[in-house]
């Protein structure tokens, strides 16, 4: 990274900041209905080195791309933003950033559903703050990354990315309270071993989705006269009028309740009672909420039927990836017994 820095830009980095890409074990689609979220970081990480320079400039050895930007300037809508989006919210708070060379280097996927842009925004935040020697907790960097996002990049998203990208530590899980944001680490026990498996297909017309889903989920709280679904019971929500938003409203509030018992089950060591959670959290998710494609329901069944305790999709769906809780099962036979029935698959982490 240092090497290739000097290569391009003439200079050594002067800040440098990292972020690793998330996996949320359970706990999809409640973040901005103020619910709980239980992730965990992955071992692939978003590098950004950077130096002041004349003007913005960043290069990502990813997209092997090297563009000028404008965090003063409207969004363009590329990879540039992740970085001009938060380098204009720090400013907001009273951190200028000088222009700066950026360079960026990734091994989180993109586009797979384990947060590469929260990584990136993070990362960028974390090397800024350095740069001009300043200080931020990680709960106020995960809220710049995603003021960041909604503002800049367009998409509604809740806090669950930002927050585990931000607040993550290897080897444990993070049970968020998306109503405080209080935040509480938990130790992962070694029987509990997930694997992270994509389904081959790309997400599709996520933000479009993404966004109309969140617009049922706050229109079924204020029908309900509730400042959100956090508030609302399994009784309650059958009495919302339409059918579409009474599911919906029904996997946002069955998931919380399915994500304090997988807490419970994790502090007891109960793999069996975690998977079977997990389970219900992809039905959930596929059949109330709409948010799965036959390839993930596929891959999820194919993870099980290999041996996994349980499997869901893991994010805001429409493609990505699975999670699967393969226990203290072969992690390698698992997998080829997995690829065997899913040939566009690939293990993102084992
Ligand atoms: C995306 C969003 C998150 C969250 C998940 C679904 O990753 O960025 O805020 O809503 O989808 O849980």
């Amino acid at each position: 990274m240092i090497a290739a820095f000097h290569r391009l830009f003439g200079a050594y980095p002067q800040a440098q900041g990292a972020a690793p890409g998330r996996v949320n074990l359970i706990g999809d689609h409640t973040d901005y209905a103020e619910g709980f979220c239980l992730p965990m970081p992955l071992a692939h990480l978003t590098q950004v080195a950077m130096a002041r320079a004349d003007g913005f400039c960043a290069t990502s050895l990813t997209n092997n791309e090297t563009r000028v930007f404008d965090p003063l300037g409207n969004p363009r809508g590329d990879w540039t933003d992740y970085i001009a989006g938060p380098i204009a919210e720090l400013s907001k708070r009273g951190l200028d950033v000088p222009p700066v060379n950026v360079l960026v280097c990734s091994s989180v996927p993109q586009g797979a559903g384990i947060s590469s842009s929260a990584a990136l925004e993070v990362a960028v935040i974390r090397a800024a703050l350095s740069l001009i020697g300043a200080e931020m907790a990680d709960i106020e960097i995960a809220r710049a990354a995603q003021a960041a996002e909604n503002k800049y990049c367009g998409v509604q998203c809740g806090i669950l990315d930002q927050m585990a990208c931000a607040v993550c530590r290897p080897g444990e899980a993070l049970l968020l309270d998306c109503r405080t944001d209080a935040t509480s680490l938990i130790a992962v026990p070694p029987a509990f071993r997930f694997a992270v498996v994509h389904c081959g297909e790309e997400r599709r017309l996520t933000d479009g989705a993404y966004n109309i889903r969140r617009a049922a989920v706050e229109a079924a709280a204020s029908m309900l006269g509730l400042r959100s679904l956090r508030d609302a019971s399994v009784e309650s929500v059958t009495t919302l009028p339409d059918i579409e938003m009474r599911a919906r409203a029904r996997h946002v509030v069955s998931e919380n309740a399915r994500v304090l018992a997988a807490v419970e089950a994790l502090h007891s060591s109960d793999v069996v009672r975690f998977g079977a959670l997990m389970n219900e959290s992809h039905r959930s998710l596929a059949v109330d909420y709409e948010v799965s494609t036959p390839g993930l329901d596929r891959l999820a069944a194919s993870a099980v039927a290999a041996g996994a305790h349980g499997a869901r999709l893991t994010g805001a769906g429409f493609g990505g990836c699975i999670v699967a809780l393969i226990g203290s099962a072969d992690a390698a036979s698992w997998w080829a017994r997995v690829a065997a029935e899913n040939p566009s698959a690939w293990a993102v982490q084992l």
